[in-house]
């Protein structure tokens, strides 16, 4: 049962869903900067929206963090790169609430090209204004869409229904996917100077903070509307106020600010500005998908499955044939680390039989996992592998070939002189199947002891009887040769982990050539 801290408000399935999956939440609203660095600590999971700043200060104090879900889109609210160097896996929710947000930019689109907020709220105080509120048609216009993933692809495909041209920006896209939705792609100073409508569906980077400035503002045809359902700070508010009473700009809608709530913005001032507080995901719906997505991911995040939208993991997929062997690779990896007193800096992983063909870069992230959890003290997860491997100079080598003797599907993994192989046993439970070229089948125990000896009788009975005098039972054991019989391998796990001076007295006895403990 892990403890997880969900600190803004959550759809009660999502809720439903982490507790049914056996863990505790607690759900706190009430927090400040300063509490949260207290009520973080020994939770596993934190789940938010987007109030919550996840800053590096929060995610040192949370030591026990495993995974931080994001329900929703934007992770402009999570230090991402802090939660990867420390092994704190990210996820969100993208589909979640995208039809949601979609659909609200349209509707700030089309509110503030017909002034309905303004209308209404004059209505409602009793002031029947016909002439004052008069608005334009889209209709015929041009609309600037400006980042087509998938909130400006959905965007375009229901603007297109209403007989506009469509023009976009975006670097990132191929002209594919634009011309799948019947837009011209243009450079955003090209696309200021004719759309009379933008709708901006960037995602906050360094990149595009500040991308609608003064200067972009001077070069747009005069009369543009602007539409911001995407982040605040992508747009700077001063300089759009005051393009605005310039009349530069007619107008814009927004969703969100840059501090939010805005408490000193200028645009709320003016009357051609329709604003709403950053609503655009909230609908029953996006809610309910969001909470129940995050939750999804936060419980395979902590179960140690592949998860789907982490966003800070290398390997993207992992196909079903694979997923089984997880735990096989983890145990390999680990089981590997521990024959080195220090690493090699050469890793080789060959999937043989089913597994050749197979997506496998999760697999070889696993193996990282297993390799650096017994060889270092840091906390190490599918995120911090790959980079814990950078900093210790391992190279990794994959392998694939279709035959596997006698098995179905083998890992093998090698380093240095040693080699160790495993796959899964008619249980579906990992099985060590091979050490350094001697037959075993041996499941993988959190303490296992590995002697290899010249193969001649009384062997087993010197380790056993100085385990045996040391008051150490053996849970397990099994013994492998080589195929030409010239040396002997045992593996036994034990209740408990085996002093450094009971080894080293079975290293001294004549016959024994190494011994290795290998602990989880
Ligand atoms: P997405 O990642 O699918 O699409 C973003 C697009 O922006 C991509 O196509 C990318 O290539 C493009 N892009 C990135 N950097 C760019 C740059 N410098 N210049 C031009 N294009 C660039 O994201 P999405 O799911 O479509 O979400 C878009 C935005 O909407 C995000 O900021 C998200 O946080 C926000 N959002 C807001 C609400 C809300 O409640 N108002 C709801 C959901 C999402
Ligand atoms: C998002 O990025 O998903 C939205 O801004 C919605 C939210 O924060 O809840």
């Amino acid at each position: 049962m892990a403890k997880i801290l969900v600190t803004e408000k959550l759809a009660d399935s999502g809720l439903e869903a982490m507790r049914a999956a056996g863990h505790e939440v607690d759900v706190q609203l009430e927090w400040t900067k300063e509490t949260l660095l207290d009520i973080i600590k020994g939770k596993d999971a934190l789940v938010v929206r987007s109030a919550t700043k996840v800053t590096e200060e929060v995610l040192q104090a949370g030591k026990d963090l495993k995974v931080v879900g994001r329900a929703g889109v934007g992770l402009d609210n999570v230090d991402t790169k802090a939660a990867t160097a420390l092994g704190v896996m990210v996820v969100n929710a993208p589909e979640s609430n995208i039809i949601s947000a979609a659909e609200h930019a349209i509707a700030l689109l089309l509110s503030q090209a017909r002034n309905i907020p303004q209308a209404h709220g004059a209505l409602v105080q009793g002031r029947w204004e016909r002439s004052k509120w008069e608005g334009v048609e889209i209709f015929g216009k041009t609309i600037g869409i400006v980042g087509l993933g998938r909130i400006g692809g959905l965007v375009a495909q229901r603007l297109s229904g209403f007989g506009v041209k469509l023009v976009g920006y975006d670097p990132y896209i191929s002209e594919e996917r634009a011309k799948k939705y019947s837009i011209e792609l243009l450079p955003l100073e090209e696309l200021v100077k004719v759309a009379d409508f933008i709708t901006i569906h960037l995602p906050k980077t360094k990149e595009t903070a500040g991308l609608f400035n003064k200067e972009l503002f001077a070069k747009a045809k005069t009369g543009i509307r602007i539409v911001n359902a995407a982040r605040g700070g992508i747009i700077d508010e001063e300089a759009l106020a005051e393009a605005i009473r310039e009349g530069k700009v007619a107008g814009a809608a927004l969703d969100v600010f840059s501090s939010e709530p805005p408490t000193d913005s200028p645009l709320l001032e003016l009357p051609s500005v329709v604003v709403t507080p950053h609503l655009g995901a909230s609908t029953g719906e996006a809610q309910d998908k969001a909470g129940e997505q995050i939750a999804e991911q936060i419980i395979l995040a902590l179960a140690g499955d592949f998860v789907p939208y982490a966003v800070n993991i290398s390997a993207k997929s992992i196909s079903e044939p694979a997923k089984p062997y997880l735990a096989v690779a983890e145990q390999l990896g680990r089981f590997i680390a521990g024959l080195f007193d220090r690493l090699p800096n050469q890793l080789e992983v060959e999937y043989q039989g089913l597994l050749a063909g197979e997506e496998v870069s999760m697999l070889t992230l696993s193996v990282l996992k297993g390799v650096f959890a017994s060889a270092t003290e840091e906390p190490v997860s599918y995120v911090n592998a790959p980079q814990l491997a950078e900093e210790h100079g391992l190279e990794i080598r994959e392998i694939q070939s279709p035959t596997a003797k006698d098995r179905v599907s083998l890992i093998t993994v090698r380093a240095g002189n040693h080699e160790v192989a495993a796959t899964l046993g008619s249980d579906k439970m990992p099985r060590i199947v091979s050490v350094d070229g001697h037959s075993i089948e041996v499941p993988p125990a959190p303490f296992m002891l590995v002697v290899r000896n010249n193969d001649k009788p009384g062997m087993i009975g010197i380790v056993g009887t100085i385990l045996g005098n040391a008051d150490i039972s053996i849970r397990n054991m099994a013994v492998g040769q080589t195929a030409g019989g010239e040396t002997a391998l045992m593996v036994l796990s034990t209740e408990q982990p085996i002093a450094e001076q009971l080894i080293e007295a079975i290293r001294k006895e004549k016959g024994i050539l190494e011994v290795h403990q290998i602990t989880s």
